[in-house]
């Protein structure tokens, strides 16, 4: 499903209403409610809005297990840290007691051992998945953004985290940043019950539609690797990103 809306507030607006819809369910059919927080720019108006009237009494925050997509390799206090941002945002504002934040670690000097760690985290938290073999757990809602490469998370083009079929979690190194990042990968993004993607601004229309309407290329475009096994996908976008999109059904304003 894509929601388009007019402009970043209205996208901010519909975001926060679907995030405290399936956070109500997600309590009510699961007891819990799981949420990964995406990184970058664009969430920042979303998390200030939730911590807000009406959002923020919409959702039990305090019992909400808080968990990130990716984090650059930075010390929780650098401006560049996702957890940083999160946490001024909103995490502050709604008084989430620090149990229920699971950041990760990247301060640490080994990122492979920080990943390793936050996988038997996030297995403690959520449980272990019955059935043959290790399968990742569902987390019941995953947000995500898009950069103007099509990268989502830290999952960026042509590195060898796209092609991840066992781990949950892997540092890796990103040349094109020069530096290492540690990300979700598919196996565990894709079992979450509901994804949301917030893609904003007219530098991302031309990616857009080659991610969601061109041909399927996820080593150019790793955003197309997001394809929920049982769940849904939802990619919330406002106008000036989905000006290079073909309008059809699936778009709903
Ligand atoms: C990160 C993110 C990354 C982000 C995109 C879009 O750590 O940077 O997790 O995947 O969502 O880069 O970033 P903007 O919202 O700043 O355009």
């Amino acid at each position: 499903m894509i929601r388009q809306l007019a402009d970043v507030d209205e996208l901010f607006h519909a975001a926060a209403e679907q995030v405290c819809r399936i956070g109500q369910l997600s309590f009510e059919t699961t007891g819990r409610f799981s949420l990964v927080l995406s990184g970058g720019s664009t969430p920042r108006g979303l998390y200030q809005l939730l911590a807000q009237h009406p959002y923020r009494s919409q959702v039990d925050w305090h019992k909400v297990e808080f968990f990130w997509g990716d984090e650059r390799s930075v010390s929780p206090d650098d401006p560049r840290s996702n957890y940083r941002m999160a946490r001024e945002a909103m995490l502050d504002q709604l008084g989430v007691p620090a149990e229920r934040i699971h950041r990760v670690e990247t301060e640490r000097p080994d990122l492979h051992q920080v990943a390793r760690g936050y996988e038997e985290q996030i297995e403690r938290v959520l449980g272990q998945v019955a059935g043959v073999g290790r399968r990742p757990p569902h987390f019941n809602l995953f947000l995500l953004g898009m950069g103007e490469d099509g990268h989502t998370a830290s999952l960026f083009p042509h590195t060898a985290a796209l092609h991840e079929a066992d781990r949950w979690i892997v540092a890796h190194d990103v040349a094109k940043l020069a530096t290492e990042r540690v990300t979700m990968t598919p196996p565990i993004i894709n079992a979450a019950h509901f994804i949301m993607f917030l893609v904003a601004g007219a530098s991302k229309a031309r990616v857009l539609a080659d991610v969601l309407q061109g041909p399927r290329d996820p080593d150019r475009y790793p955003a197309q690797l997001i394809h929920p096994l049982t769940g849904e996908v939802m990619w919330f976008v406002d106008r000036p990103a989905s000006e290079c999109l073909i309008q059809h059904h699936r778009i709903e304003a």
